[in-house]
């Protein structure tokens, strides 16, 4: 099987916005508690944050988080949150069915990001709560102080405003399971006046409004469409969220799901551009793919945890070969977007549908979606390349459930050229799960030099994968490509991903 590709320098989409690279941290199941907050684990640090979680957020490179929902933000009262811990309240989580200690909030958030070495992404309750409530929520992290707010920031140990600079306009508003929720035209209107009152505290923010938390929703559009008629002009981005899952066990389906989350990204846009059109705006919208993630494993067992307590284990998705196959392929999906998506974040980032997991007693390990997530984070800079893509192609089920058969490519692939590091980096998936491919890809108006690295990520057991004792899906280096003159050639395996590095002048 032969597949080609041509890249040329000046043929660009976009540049990579770093933000896509997002994390999200919500009070669900052990994200918080016993994932990155265990004052009691003998590797915390003196603010009782895990020193090992610490380390491989680090490593996964996710420059922001969301956070503190999620569905938990609709029914939060941030105040619970802040000030002496003693004197925080224990609270019914209506989200989740579990209690919530508090001893976990805005303050402890700030310093953790600060160590991670990731900026917050934060977003408002408009689900139980309203406007007032998140200007105040702005006025405590962002405003300098001598105001009663930003004084209880102040006295609460942060002297100097977080600059939170990034708010989401409340969680999946459209969704019956949201804790107020509420039709689109109310939400459109409760979500203007927040945007209004928190960009009057704080100019300098930027707002993501609630979109459509799937495209599989019987509001799609309409939502859209009523909720950007209400705050075109006020919001910066538009969120939309998708999670992906392989419950049939039909492989080749499965991989073809990154074509499925394009296609949501291109309806969505079209939505957003209706509305500029019709409003003559000289504005667009950008989207905030803030959750993706595969989630089918863990469905259905939260019935085996037990309600109304903190911190049970829910939505633990234990990811294999396949898993990271297509989270490799998502994320090239984002890069083919680089114009109009500008902030994405996998969901989540520790123990709750997470590339990283913990044991209470024990260590932090990497799940197998862990690696093609760290590796693009880190050489995924740059400019994404419009690539010329011929390749063989299967006729796979499309979408989960099947709606209708579709051609697909059997190479799915996304170049960026990064100037500073003077390279081009490859990312090629051979979908095809028995045969290997012979690719070239040709580098016009490049002169490659040599082939820096290639990272091959890939099992015979697509089912394979991690667990605290071993962790057999991990990346392994090849050696084995070719430069001739200005084209790269390869072989890649059969259900392989693969990140090649090619230095050019
Ligand atoms: O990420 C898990 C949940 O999925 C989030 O709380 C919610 O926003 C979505 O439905």
């Amino acid at each position: 099987m032969k597949s080609k590709v041509i890249l040329n320098r000046h043929y660009r989409i976009g540049e990579v916005d770093e933000r896509i690279y997002g994390g999200f941290i919500e009070h669900l199941g052990r994200a918080v508690y016993e994932g990155i907050y265990q004052p009691e684990h003998p590797c915390a640090d003196g603010d009782g944050f895990r020193t090992d979680v610490l380390e491989l957020i680090r490593e996964l490179g996710t420059p922001l988080t969301r956070y503190p929902g999620g569905n938990f933000v609709s029914g939060y009262n941030w105040e619970d949150g802040v000030g002496p811990r003693e004197q925080r309240p224990v609270r019914l989580d209506l989200a989740w069915k579990a209690l919530e200690p508090n001893t976990f909030g805005t303050d402890e958030f700030m310093t953790w990001c600060r160590k991670a070495g990731t900026a917050p992404m934060m977003a408002v309750n408009l689900g139980t709560r309203g406007p007032a409530d998140a200007q105040r929520l702005v006025e405590y992290c962002n405003f300098p102080g001598g105001t009663a707010l930003s004084d209880q920031r102040r006295a609460n140990g942060s002297p100097e405003p977080y600059g939170v600079k990034l708010w989401c306009l409340g969680n999946e508003m459209d969704g019956v399971w949201q804790t107020g929720h509420c039709p689109a035209e109310e939400y459109g209107r409760r979500a203007q006046e927040a945007a209004k009152m928190m960009k009057w505290t704080d100019p300098s923010i930027e707002l993501v409004v609630c979109g459509s938390s799937s495209d599989g929703m019987p509001t799609f559009g309409a939502w859209e469409n009523a909720v950007l008629e209400e705050t075109y002009e006020l919001a910066d981005y538009l969120s939309i969220h998708k999670y992906f899952g392989n419950p049939h066990d039909q492989t080749p389906g499965y991989l073809s799901l990154p074509e499925a989350m394009s296609d949501f990204i291109i309806r969505t846009l079209a939505l957003c551009d209706a509305v500029g059109a019709r409003k003559k705006s000289a504005k667009k919208i950008m989207l905030s793919f803030d959750e993706w993630n595969v989630w089918f494993h863990s469905r259905g067992t939260e019935k085996n945890s037990p309600e109304w307590t903190a911190a049970r284990p829910l939505l633990e998705d234990i990811y294999n070969m396949e898993d990271a196959l297509l989270v490799g392929m998502l994320m090239m999906t984002l890069l083919d977007h680089a114009d109009r998506v500008k902030v994405a974040c996998i969901a989540q980032s520790v123990n709750v549908i997470a590339p990283i997991m913990t044991e209470k007693n024990g260590k932090a390990w990497k799940q197998t979606i862990f690696h093609p997530f760290a590796l693009t984070a880190k050489y995924g800079r740059g400019s994404v390349l419009r690539a010329v893509v011929d390749s063989p192609c299967y006729d796979a089920e499309f979408g989960v459930p099947a709606t209708a058969r579709r051609k697909i490519s059997s190479l799915r692939t996304t170049s960026v050229y990064n100037a500073e590091r003077g390279e081009v980096v490859v990312f090629a998936v051979n979908r095809d799960l028995s045969a290997e491919m012979e690719l070239e890809v040709r580098l016009e108006d490049f002169v490659p030099e040599r082939v820096a690295e290639w990272k091959e990520l890939r099992h015979d057991d697509l089912k394979a994968v991690n667990s605290a004792e071993s962790e057999p899906v991990a990346p392994t280096d090849r050696r084995d490509a070719a430069l001739d003159g200005d084209t790269l050639q390869l072989r890649l395996r059969p259900a392989s991903w693969n990140m090649i590095r090619v230095k050019v002048q």
